[in-house]
């Protein structure tokens, strides 16, 4: 047997990811009331407890987290906890943070903060959330507490999470609030999340000059599925920079290009430090004219590809190095935001994260700035409109009884961690089924 090692630079940062909504339970926000309606969530679950976070199970869990050799974690902060009302801080919420920041600093785990991950406080959902301008000053304001409250703890921040999720999910498909399908609204609520986070941009760095700010964008590949056909290519091209560029690109050279015409935002210009990448899956597409809606682009992933438990995510480890190809265009340093499978047995997860570090390691071989990598997700949580039926966890969670058992992959990425590299040992152990691929004689 190959005995190699894909090893990692030093101080490379691995860590796992959570979403405050995901997590703490206890929430009152835009989401939990989209909860309450019925035919929102596909299992009819709610948020409820969560992971119970709020209620202190934060503490085992990022034990499990320290104790599985990681050195980072990402997580969000609740704005509809930490500003109930637009005129009000909760002394409480932002105590129980400071906590918590405290309590990752004792484990060894270096925190990167996101502001905003896909939940709005009731008082702005009211008002229209991100349609409505007064949500960037809102954000701004919003943003001003939280770096003065957690400088001491936190300097790698995170704006907006998938910002291009949001606007698709909520603003064309319909399935995240406020459930519209409106391609002009959603490029509306895009340029104001541009306009949100540069705002937040300049903020964090007035208060902060030596932080990190960027932002955490869902890279989707999407290929042509005939690679000699013009219409795939132009479909595919058009859908790929709608989706991946829109956003990301504004924050370039203040310039939100889009189908329906372009937006000058120069105050988005440069505002980024890192590219915060979120990889998947990747989509083949095709021409055809029953698709108007989707721009006459049918999508749906390779048909000898490995599947997740429920069909959402297509093992495509070459999709996540294109990705990752995209994010060096930037010319920044590149953070693995996210990454991982949904996958309630754990059979195909040890594969898929052996697939994809041995991605991340290619990319850094090839001088790409690859800071860190963090796996989502740490636990199984609250996954949006598909509730519970879906489990990215590391370690799985009974959201009933609120106990853990740990999957095989959490002993696999923790050796992974320790060892700061992937080793053909580990793989022969834990993914055994892509042992040739990676470790060819
Ligand atoms: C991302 C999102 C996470 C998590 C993950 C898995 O789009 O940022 O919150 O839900 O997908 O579905």
């Amino acid at each position: 047997m190959a005995q190699a090692v894909y090893n990692f630079p030093r101080g490379f940062l691995w860590g796992s990811a959570t979403s405050s909504h995901q997590v703490e339970g206890g929430n009152t926000n835009n989401w939990t009331a989209w909860e309450e309606v019925p035919g929102h969530i596909i299992d009819r679950s709610k948020s409820g407890v969560a992971c119970d976070w709020w209620g202190g199970r934060w503490r085992e869990d990022l034990d499990r987290a320290a104790e599985g050799g990681q050195n980072a974690h990402r997580l969000s902060v609740e704005w509809s906890r930490i500003q109930p009302a637009p005129d009000r801080w909760s002394e409480v919420a932002l105590d129980r943070y400071l906590e918590i920041f405290r309590g990752l600093k004792e484990r060894g785990l270096q925190p990167m903060v996101t502001l905003h991950h896909f939940t709005n406080p009731l008082w702005l959902e009211e008002r229209g959330g991100w349609e409505n301008p007064v949500a960037i000053q809102a954000f701004e304001k919003f943003t001003q507490k939280v770096v003065e409250t957690f400088k001491d703890y936190v300097t790698t921040w995170c704006t907006i999470n998938e910002p291009n999720v949001y606007a698709v999910e909520g603003y064309v498909e319909g399935v995240f609030p406020p459930g519209k399908h409106d391609i002009q609204t959603a490029l509306r609520v895009l340029a104001n999340l541009v306009r949100g986070h540069s705002a937040a941009y300049h903020i964090i760095h007035n208060l902060q000059p030596e932080a990190q700010v960027g932002t955490a964008i869902n890279y989707r590949s999407i290929l042509p599925a005939a690679g000699w056909s013009p219409l795939d290519r132009m479909v595919a091209n058009m859908q790929s920079s709608i989706y991946n560029r829109v956003f990301s690109g504004a924050l370039v050279d203040g310039v939100m290009r889009t189908p329906l015409g372009n937006t000058r935002l120069p105050e988005a210009r440069g505002t980024q430090d890192f590219i915060g990448l979120n990889y998947y899956t990747r989509d083949y597409i095709s021409f055809d004219l029953r698709y108007a809606s989707a721009l006459f682009g049918h999508r749906y992933f390779r048909k000898d590809a490995e599947l997740s438990k429920t069909k959402y995510i297509a093992n495509e480890p070459e999709g996540f190095y294109e990705a990752i190809r995209w994010a060096n265009s930037f010319n920044l340093p590149i953070i693995i935001t996210e990454n991982g499978v949904e996958d309630s047995d754990d059979a195909m997860r040890p594969s898929y994260l052996a697939q994809h570090i041995h991605q991340v390691w290619r990319a850094i071989n090839f001088n790409f700035p690859i800071t860190g990598y963090y796996h989502w997700s740490l636990m199984d949580n609250f996954e949006w409109e598909r509730g519970w039926t879906q489990r990215f966890g590391l370690w799985e969670v009974d959201p009933e009884t609120q106990a853990r058992r740990k999957r095989p992959s959490a002993a696999f990425y923790g050796e992974i961690c320790q060892e700061n590299g992937l080793s053909a040992d580990m793989v022969a152990r834990y993914a055994p089924k892509v042992f040739a691929r990676l470790f060819p004689n």
